[in-house]
């Protein structure tokens, strides 16, 4: 593999070439994570807890059952362990306060504090804060009843979202179409208890128009340093249509995000989000992730912001990441990541997620997936909701498996990663059959 880092002086770097990184999580992210980290040349072994079977196959990887919500297991587990570094996948950990725990016990943990990860944790939170800062955003009220609730829909009309405060486990957001529809909304929260105590405060907002994308950094405190941009496919079917899920596909670069728009999203989103955290006394170090709606006219709103990476963003930039993406991450937990840069392969890269029949409802597990052939140079499959039972590969989840390729253009990598697709044996298997048709279609006019 070429060089993939071009280092400056990393002076004071207390980490050493043979180290114990440890990945939280079991999801698709978590198994790009681990792979990416594997191929580290200073990584002596890849914890994950608790990982997949994907993460299980992998050369120089070992799974570990704690599970990712045990922060109190997970601490244990790195001190016996003498892990060097923990990089968090999923989100309720870090809102949870995994990275101050760490931090407490002198251990190196890439995330943001529970301060921090309130970007994500507390939706009022960041709306108060994005409009503090002049960020960018959709209008909104905060509301905690029924008649406050009332008011907001009459007074800004439909279209309108309604948005449960806290961790919904992506569920939290419905789109009214009409005043009715917001108003059932705001009883099922409120009344209803939908969505438990982090329904109990909600966000009603502004229906914004215009395409979405994202756009993911490293972070240091200071400084952020951008990742390749990508976009993903929320709903089910095809054409974008259906109910939302964690996601059914996702492609990198996203060519909706211009050089010119690309400035502006630091400009206007990133570099002040940064300014205004730090200025608070609760700088931002991790992954962050601004989930925008891009305007026709070329202008960023922040529709949400994540603390951890994207899934399954994750999965197609691991493919283009032409580097060291543990370098990356103790430059950026040492303050340094201004003074290194990322290469990216140029080819684009696009992932097809295969889920089980019924996801994002219920849905059978213990289905059994044979693979052959499906991966090459070219093409990786990322694991998800995936088990090992008596050395058969069955299904453990909704979001299975993650058939990720690189291509010359995006048409040819969509059509390497479908190819792939149809090469796993999984009767049950569901997939959209469009990812990438918005980027298809852009090259195509080209
Ligand atoms: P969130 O969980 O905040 O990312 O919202 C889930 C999805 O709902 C987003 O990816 C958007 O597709 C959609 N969404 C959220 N807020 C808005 C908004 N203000 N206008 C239009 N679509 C939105
Ligand atoms: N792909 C959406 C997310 O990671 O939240």
């Amino acid at each position: 593999m070429s060089t993939r880092w071009r280092w400056y002086s990393l002076g004071g770097d207390i980490f050493g070439t043979s180290m114990k990184v440890l990945i939280v999580g079991s999801g698709g992210r978590e198994h790009a994570l681990a792979w990416c980290a594997a191929k580290s040349e200073r990584i002596s072994e890849v914890l994950v807890a608790p990982g997949n079977a994907g993460t299980h196959l992998e050369p120089r990887v070992r799974n570990v059952q704690v599970r990712d919500s045990d922060i109190a297991g997970l601490l244990n587990l790195a001190k016996h362990e003498a892990v060097d570094l923990t990089i968090v996948g999923p989100e309720a950990p870090l809102v949870a306060g995994i990275r101050d725990a760490f931090g407490a016990a002198g251990l190196a943990c890439f995330g943001p504090s529970a301060a921090a990860a309130a970007l994500e944790g507390s939706k009022s939170f960041t709306k108060e804060f994005l409009r503090s800062q002049g960020i960018p955003t959709a209008d909104f009220s905060v509301i905690e009843t029924l008649e406050e609730g009332r008011a907001v829909i009459a007074q800004m009309g439909a279209p309108i979202v309604v948005k449960a405060d806290g961790l919904a486990a992506g569920k939290g957001v419905t789109i009214c179409v009409d005043e009715a529809s917001a108003e059932r909304a705001l009883i099922e929260a409120l009344e209803g208890q939908r969505f438990g105590e982090a329904g109990r405060k909600l966000v009603i907002e502004e229906f914004l128009e215009g395409e979405e994308a994202s756009f993911i950094c490293l972070c240091d405190g200071q400084t952020a340093l951008p990742l390749a941009t990508s976009q993903d496919h929320k709903a089910r079917f095809d054409g974008d249509e259906g109910p939302n899920t964690g996601g059914m596909g996702a492609y990198s670069p996203a060519p909706l995000v211009t050089r010119e728009v690309h400035d502006r999203i630091m400009r206007e989103v990133i570099n002040p989000t940064l300014a205004g955290m730090a200025a608070r006394g609760t700088p931002y170090q991790g992954f962050l992730y601004a989930g925008l709606m891009i305007t026709p006219k070329g202008a960023p709103k922040v529709i949400e912001f994540n603390v951890r990476l994207g899934d399954p963003e994750t999965q197609p930039l691991v493919m283009r990441l032409q580097g060291d993406l543990i370098e990356a991450c103790l430059a950026a937990l040492n303050g340094r990541l201004n003074r290194i840069e990322l290469a990216w392969d140029e080819r684009p890269s696009l992932g097809v997620v295969m889920v089980a029949d019924g996801y994002p409802g219920s849905y059978a597990k213990g289905e059994r997936i044979l693979m052959q052939d499906s991966q090459s140079q070219e093409v990786k499959v990322f694991h998800a909701g995936t088990h090992l039972e008596h050395g058969h590969l069955v299904t453990s989840g909704g979001r299975v498996l993650c058939v990720t390729a690189l291509g010359d253009t995006v048409a040819e990598a969509q059509a390497r990663a479908y190819e792939s697709t149809e090469r796993i044996d999984w009767p049950g298997a569901r997939y959209r059959t469009d990812i990438g048709y918005r980027a298809v279609a852009r090259e195509s006019m080209k």
